[in-house]
């Protein structure tokens, strides 16, 4: 079975990888990420400035997870010193600058010799698409490795940045970095959580991967190059939706801190394990799926219905708590009432067990 990919010449064994931030921030970080099976190292953004770090700069909330570290706290000089070794740790090494062209022309030659990619992030030079685009030139006129363009959700039009990057000769997309600005406020003192003097902060996490993954299906439909699915990915079962909306690879950022670095182990294994079930030799088979299924597709008005298989339920009765039509009773097992049932689905996505699946009365 196989999990191999290239992207812009770059083999990735898997296609997964961690995403720019904290997970490879200095050497003993990037030698953490390598210990497992993710497929490529990412940096997190080197700037010729170092910021200063507001804190606290992290914290989970309910479904996701908000931060404000900007880029890395880490100057160049000391990066210039790390690189070599990151570099020898045998995993491709991409490495993400930022941000202005004239930071990436000053930036591009000094990494350069460590780099099997060079990653643009684009998440503070603002929605004005020419210096958008200049940046991207810069970058393609300093270096013959390929430039990967990530893409901030915040922009006005992704599509159009997307394919500007695409033919301003940008070889990958990533899509997307956090969304915001958001913010969370601690009950006790009134004051935000995020250290920052806006108390604002980035929000990522599973919150974040319905649209991640609606921009990913929607960008891979105008673009010629391969994308790089990004935002909320927590398990293989996000990864294969990824694929499966278009991308080609994808990283992995809040789930890997969250979870620790083993996450890309599990997630390989998940991979795996999927494409045997499914008898499949490769992910590309399904890469893009989504839209050449939903090309044929016809809109489903009322001709479905739900059925409970009673011999999985459990009765733990989620599924009527949370039904709004109350259209189902716990008689030992959830039943449905057919006449107030209105097929919304929802008890599908709440039972914990599979019990409840759709019917289509039309097959
Ligand atoms: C703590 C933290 C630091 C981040 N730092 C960077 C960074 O330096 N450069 C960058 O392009 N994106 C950065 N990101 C954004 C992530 O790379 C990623 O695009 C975003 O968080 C969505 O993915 P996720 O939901 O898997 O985290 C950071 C995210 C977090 C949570």
């Amino acid at each position: 079975m196989n999990l191999k990919t290239n992207i812009s010449k770059i083999i990735l064994n898997p296609p997964i990888m961690n995403a720019a931030g904290p997970l490879v921030r200095d050497y003993q970080s990037a030698y953490n990420i390598s210990q497992t099976k993710a497929g490529a190292l990412v940096t997190k953004t080197i700037s010729l400035k170092e910021p200063k770090i507001p804190k606290p700069c992290m914290a989970q909330i309910k479904g996701g997870f908000l931060n404000c570290e900007t880029w890395s706290e880490m100057p160049l000089s000391m990066w210039l010193k790390m690189l070599p070794r990151i570099k020898k740790l045998n995993l491709p090494l991409i490495i993400s600058l930022g941000y202005t062209a004239n930071d990436i022309a000053e930036l591009i030659p000094q990494i350069a010799p460590y780099a099997d990619a060079i990653e643009l992030s684009t998440h503070y030079l603002g929605n004005e698409i020419n210096a958008f685009k200049e940046t991207v030139f810069e970058a393609k006129s300093k270096t013959n490795l390929p430039i990967w363009v990530k893409l901030s959700p915040n922009l006005s039009n992704l599509a159009e940045f997307a394919l500007a990057a695409e033919n301003s000769g940008a070889d990958a997309i990533v899509a997307v970095n956090s969304f915001g600005p958001a913010m969370i406020i601690d009950l006790e003192s009134g004051f935000p959580i995020m250290g920052a003097s806006s108390g604002y902060g980035w929000l990522s996490g599973p919150a974040i991967f319905p649209i991640a993954l609606r921009i990913v299906f929607e960008l891979s439909q105008g673009l010629k190059i391969p994308i790089i699915g990004v935002g909320g990915i927590s398990s293989a079962h996000e990864v294969i939706q990824m694929i499966m909306a278009g991308a080609k690879a994808v990283q992995i950022c809040t789930s890997a801190i969250l979870q620790g670095p083993k996450i890309f182990d599990k997630i390989a294994q998940g991979l795996k394990d999927f494409l045997h079930r499914h008898n499949l030799s490769g992910y590309e088979e399904i890469q893009g799926l989504t839209y050449k299924k939903l090309k044929n597709k016809k809109i489903n008005y009322a001709e479905i219905s739900i059925k409970i298989n009673s011999n999985l339920c459990n009765a733990c009765e989620l599924c009527k708590v949370s039904c709004p039509y109350y259209a189902i009773e716990i008689k030992n097992t959830a039943k449905i009432n057919k006449e107030l049932c209105f097929s919304c689905g929802l008890c599908i996505t709440r039972c914990p067990r599979g019990a409840i699946k759709i019917i289509n009365n039309n097959k």
